[in-house]
C-alpha cells in the first residue's frame, strides 16, 4: 500500500474516532484524557487538595484533567519529551527512573496522595516487546509509588496484557491493600492496554 494511502486511511479513521472528536472539542491535548476522566468517576481519587505526581505526561491531557478537579494540591508532571506549560502545573523533562529526577520528585512534595503513570515505550513494531517494556516501566513506577505515596495513597498505571502482567499483579498485591485491573471504555478495543489501580500501601 502507498504511503499517501496508509496515512490517508489513518487521518479517517482518528476522524471516526468519537474520543478524539471529544478531546478536540473539549480542548484536551490527548484522547487519553477521556481514559482518566472515567478512572476517576469509578475510582474517585482526584480531589481538591490532592497532592499528585503524572509519571509520562505529556503531551498533557491528564494533566489537565487533574487541574479542573485540584485547586489546593500540588501536581508535578514527569516526561522525557517536552511538554507546553499548563498554568499551576510544574513539569520537569526528564526520565523518571534516574536517582536524580527521584531526588527532585522527593524534594517536590512533603506528601504524596496520587502517583499517575500512563507511560509507554516506543512501539517497536513488535507486540510483545512492547508489552514487556512498558510493563517493566509499570513495575519500576510501582516502585517509586509505594517508597512516595503515603499509607492510603493511589498509584494508577497503564500495563499491555501480554507476560509481565502476572508479575505486576503479584507484585501490587504485595506491595497494595486493594488492586482493580480496569479497561476504559476510551481505551481501544483492539489494544491490549488495560489499568492497574492500587490504593492503601502494604
Ligand atoms: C501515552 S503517552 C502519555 C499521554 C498522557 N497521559 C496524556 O494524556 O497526554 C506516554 C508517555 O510516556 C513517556 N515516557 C516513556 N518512558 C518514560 C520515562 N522513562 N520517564 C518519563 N516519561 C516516559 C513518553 O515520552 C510519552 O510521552
Amino acid at each position: 500500500m502507498k504511503k499517501n494511502k496508509i496515512s490517508k486511511d489513518w487521518l479517517n479513521k482518528k476522524k471516526r474516532d468519537p474520543f478524539f472528536i471529544k478531546s478536540k472539542i473539549y480542548g484536551y491535548r490527548s484522547r487519553s484524557a477521556f481514559k482518566l476522566i472515567e478512572m476517576n468517576k469509578k475510582f474517585k481519587f482526584l480531589r481538591n487538595n490532592t497532592n499528585l505526581l503524572d509519571l509520562g505526561s505529556s503531551p498533557g491531557g491528564w494533566s489537565q484533567v487533574a487541574k479542573k478537579e485540584i485547586n489546593k494540591g500540588k501536581i508535578l508532571a514527569i516526561d522525557i519529551q517536552p511538554m507546553d506549560k499548563i498554568n499551576n502545573i510544574d513539569f520537569i523533562k526528564g526520565d523518571f527512573s534516574e536517582n536524580e529526577i527521584q531526588e527532585k520528585i522527593k524534594k517536590y512534595f512533603s506528601k504524596i496522595d496520587v502517583v499517575l503513570s500512563d507511560m509507554a515505550t516506543n512501539t517497536t513494531g513488535n507486540k510483545n516487546l512492547d508489552s514487556y517494556n512498558t510493563g517493566e516501566l509499570c513495575l519500576k513506577a510501582m516502585d517509586l509509588a509505594r517508597n512516595i505515596l503515603h499509607n492510603d495513597g493511589v498509584f494508577l498505571s497503564k500495563l499491555f496484557m501480554g507476560s509481565i502482567f502476572a508479575e505486576i499483579n503479584e507484585k501490587a498485591n504485595k506491595c497494595f491493600k486493594k488492586v482493580v485491573k480496569y479497561k476504559p471504555s476510551s481505551s481501544k478495543k483492539e489494544s491490549k492496554e488495560i489499568y492497574i489501580y492500587c490504593k492503601g500501601v502494604l
